[in-house]
C-alpha cells in the first residue's frame, strides 16, 4: 500500500510494421526516488524503450506488453487523453538529439515557457523566472541573451542544456533522459548530473539515465540495467555489477573502460566482433556470434540466472 512502484513494465516487444522485433521481452521496474542507470551497445534498444515510456514511439513501430504502468497510468488501459497530460506534466524528457525537441524558428524563452504555463497554471512571468534560474543551473552564465536565442544560434552543447532546463521546468516526478551529456565538456557534465542528484535528493525525483558513458552511470546511478539486442542481458546494483560482472558482454564493457572517471562523454571503444544484426528471427542467446564462451547450447537456448533476485543475467554459463 502506498509503494506504487513509479513504473512498472513487464515484457515489452517493438516491432515495426513488418514485424522486424526491435525490443524484445524487456522488464523494468522502478522505485520513487531511484536512480536508473541503462547502457548497452549501439542499436540495442535503449531509446525506443525510453520513446514508449514518453509516448513518441516512431508511427512506424508498435509496442505490445504484459503490463506497462507509469506513474500510476496504465497505458494500456488509459484514455490516450490521460497518458499526454501526464507525460508533458510530470515526466522530464532530455532527447538523445539535441535538435530534434526544439523548433528552430521559436526563441528559446518561448519553447521553455509554455509547457509550465499550460501545466502549472503559472504566469509568463513566473514561468520566465524559473528557466532563467534552470539555465543558470546547467552553467549558462549569460540566461538572458540565451532565452532570448533561436535554437539555430546554439551549439549543440548549449541546445542540450537547453534539454535538461525544460525537462526539469514543471518539477517532474520522473526524468528520462538520454545519453544526456554527450556533447558538453565535462566540467558542464559533472554540474548536469550533480543538479540531477539534487533534484532528486529534494523531491524524491526519480532519474532514468540512458548513456554510453558507464563511468558516469557507476558514478550516479544505483542500478544498472546491461542491452544487448533488444533485451536487458544483465541487471544488477551498480556496486555489484562492477565489482562481479556476470555476462560476457558486461564482463568486456567494463574491461574496455579506460578509465572510470567522468570524462568526456566519448562512445566506448568498440568490442571486437560482429555488431548484432538487430531484428532478424533469432533463437539462443543474442550475444553469441562474439561471445568466446560460446558452446553449442547458446545457439538455441539461453538461461535466465539470478544470483539473489537482484542480480540478473541472461546467460547459460556462470563464468
Ligand atoms: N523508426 C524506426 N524504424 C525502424 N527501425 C528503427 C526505428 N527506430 C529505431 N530503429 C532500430 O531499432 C533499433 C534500436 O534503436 P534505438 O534507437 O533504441 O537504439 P539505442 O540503443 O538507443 O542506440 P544508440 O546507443 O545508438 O542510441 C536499432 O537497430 C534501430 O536501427
Ligand atoms: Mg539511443
Amino acid at each position: 500500500m502506498g509503494d506504487e512502484k513509479l513504473l512498472d513494465i513487464k515484457n515489452l516487444t517493438i516491432k515495426t510494421g513488418s514485424g522486424r522485433v526491435l525490443v524484445n521481452h524487456i522488464s523494468l521496474d522502478m522505485e520513487k526516488g531511484e536512480l536508473l542507470g541503462v547502457e548497452g551497445e549501439s542499436g540495442s534498444g535503449k531509446t525506443l524503450t525510453a520513446k514508449t515510456i514518453i509516448n513518441l514511439l516512431p508511427e512506424n513501430l508498435s509496442w505490445e506488453a504484459e503490463r506497462f504502468q507509469v506513474l500510476g497510468v496504465d497505458y494500456l488501459k488509459a484514455d490516450p487523453k490521460a497518458i499526454k497530460s501526464l507525460v508533458g506534466g510530470r515526466i522530464g524528457y532530455v532527447p538523445q538529439n539535441t535538435g530534434f525537441y526544439l523548433h528552430p524558428m521559436i526563441k528559446i524563452k518561448d519553447q521553455i515557457a509554455d509547457g509550465y504555463v499550460l501545466y502549472s497554471k503559472s504566469s509568463i512571468e513566473e514561468a520566465l523566472a524559473r528557466a532563467s534560474k534552470l539555465v543558470g543551473a546547467v552553467g549558462i552564465k549569460d540566461t538572458e541573451r540565451l532565452l532570448n536565442s533561436y535554437p539555430w544560434q546554439l551549439s549543440g552543447g548549449m541546445r542540450q542544456r537547453v534539454n535538461i532546463a525544460m525537462a526539469l521546468m514543471n518539477k517532474p516526478r520522473l526524468i528520462i533522459a538520454d545519453e544526456p551529456t554527450t556533447a558538453l565538456d565535462s566540467t558542464i557534465q559533472k554540474q548536469v548530473v550533480d543538479l540531477f542528484r539534487a533534484v532528486n535528493e529534494a523531491h524524491q525525483t526519480s532519474v532514468l539515465m540512458i548513456s554510453h558513458d558507464l563511468g558516469l552511470i557507476k558514478y550516479y546511478c544505483q542500478r544498472i540495467l546491461v542491452m544487448y539486442g533488444g533485451q536487458i542481458i544483465e541487471e544488477a546494483s551498480a556496486g555489484d555489477l562492477f565489482a562481479m560482472p556476470k555476462h560476457p558482454y558486461t564482463k568486456l564493457l567494463i574491461k574496455v573502460i579506460p578509465s572510470l572517471n567522468i570524462k568526456r562523454g566519448e562512445r566506448l571503444e568498440e568490442i571486437p566482433g560482429h555488431v548484432l544484426e538487430i531484428g532478424k528471427p533469432r533463437s539462443g542467446c543474442v550475444f553469441k556470434e562474439r561471445c568466446s564462451y560460446r558452446q553449442d547450447i547458446c545457439a538455441t537456448e539461453v538461461k535466465e540466472q539470478s544470483l539473489d533476485g537482484f542480480h540478473t543475467f541472461r546467460c547459460n554459463f556462470d563464468i
